[in-house]
């Protein structure tokens, strides 16, 4: 008989789950799921190695585990941190981790560009959130800020490194899921930047996923890029027979009527891709007849892409002519017939005024 895994016990911010060893504090906490999930800038759970670079998903370990139930002496990297047994983590119910969350964030921000208005990415930004909920809105930051021109990487892809947190997932995904990875983080600390050494474009078959999987709008795509809001387009879930056998073919599209405005991975709660998809998927294919069209797509995350797409509504009762006793609602806005404004050549000054309830009662207007 196979025995029996042992599963550990951890408590995430006083709620239990039961999960398997060597899982990370961050992925326990996905398990249960809601606000007391830390957020992750840098952890990609699709690329292997990633995380341990932003600390935005820090957590306080206030007992280690039933048999050394000391607590963690520093706030650690939930990404990074596996989970012992009897672990109890605090979360969203410690002020100290808010307070370093707090700090994180303005640490991210330093040299970020208030771009956010004309920013591509603005309305499914994971830094514009964690702003709206840690920021402050002054900075103490005394030094001239990194500046660096915009850069093209290859006919598709554009690189506003000002934007970049140097999360590392670009440099991940490329590694794990290209042929040849182009581009890496070139220099150290206030030098760190994201390069091609000697200005190569990035040019593989599924490069294109480094847009999605960046946190922030430093990889932007240009097939796309100053096109729209992405709160005005309508995502639908779509899918073809793509050729590349390593492309799933299931995209998000990003539609205004009939026209397709962009093409993404299908993205989980957490905003990871689903499955990767190849670049002539991501690129090439902009009409509605590429694909097949599945449905609306429910944008989970709390953002302003999942306001105002009318689902499932149902439309309210007609009561104005009910209250109208019967009667049409349009000869409340049909004037013409009370009103002298609209007889092509006249002479403005010489009508008495507009038409107003006096009118119809005047001309007898049921
Ligand atoms: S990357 Fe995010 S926070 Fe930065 S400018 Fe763009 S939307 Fe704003
Ligand atoms: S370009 Fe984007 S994905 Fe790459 S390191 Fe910078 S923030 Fe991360
Ligand atoms: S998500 Fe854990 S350090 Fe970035």
């Amino acid at each position: 008989m196979a025995e029996e895994k042992k599963l550990f016990k951890v408590t995430i911010d006083n709620i239990s789950v039961e999960v398997e060893p060597g899982t990370t504090i961050l992925n326990a906490a996905r398990q249960i799921g809601g606000d007391i999930v830390p957020p992750a800038m840098c952890y990609y759970s699709k690329l292997q190695g990633s995380g341990g670079k932003c600390r935005t998903c820090l957590v306080k370990v206030s007992k280690g585990s039933e048999a050394d139930p000391r607590p963690m002496p520093k706030l650690v990297a939930s990404c990074r941190t596996t989970v012992m047994d009897g672990m109890e983590v605090a979360n969203i119910t410690s002020p100290e981790v808010i307070e370093a969350r707090k700090g994180v964030v303005e640490i991210l921000l330093l040299n970020h560009p208030l771009d956010c208005p004309i920013c591509d990415q603005a309305g499914e930004c994971h830094l514009q959130d964690l702003s709206y909920e840690h920021g402050v809105s002054a900075t103490r930051y005394e030094f001239k800020r990194r500046t660096f021109d915009k850069v093209d990487l290859g006919d598709k892809i554009q690189l506003h490194m000002t934007r970049c947190i140097l999360c590392y997932r670009c440099v991940f995904t490329a590694d794990q899921l290209t042929e040849k990875r182009e581009h890496g983080v070139l220099g150290r600390g206030e030098h760190a930047e994201i390069g091609t050494y000697i200005k190569e474009s990035l040019d593989n078959d599924f490069i294109g996923n480094v847009i999605d999987v960046c946190p922030v709008g430093a990889l932007t795509d240009k097939t796309f890029r100053f096109k729209n809001r992405v709160w005005f387009l309508k995502p639908v879930d779509a899918h073809r027979n793509c050729e590349n056998p390593k492309c799933c073919g299931k995209t998000t599209l990003w539609m205004r009527g009939e026209e397709v405005f962009r093409v993404t991975a299908r993205k989980d709660v957490y905003g990871e891709v689903e499955a990767f998809i190849c670049d002539t998927c991501r690129f090439d294919k902009k009409e509605a007849k590429d694909w097949v069209v599945e449905g609306p797509r429910n944008i989970s995350r709390s953002s302003v892409i999942s306001q105002n797409h009318y689902v499932k509504t149902v439309k309210p009762q007609e009561t104005i002519e009910k209250v109208l006793d019967g009667r049409k609602p349009k000869l409340l806005m049909d004037i013409h017939t009370v009103s002298e404004v609209n007889r092509p050549g006249i002479d403005l000054s010489q009508i008495e005024g507009p038409a107003h309830s006096d009118d119809f009662n005047k001309k007898g207007v049921q």
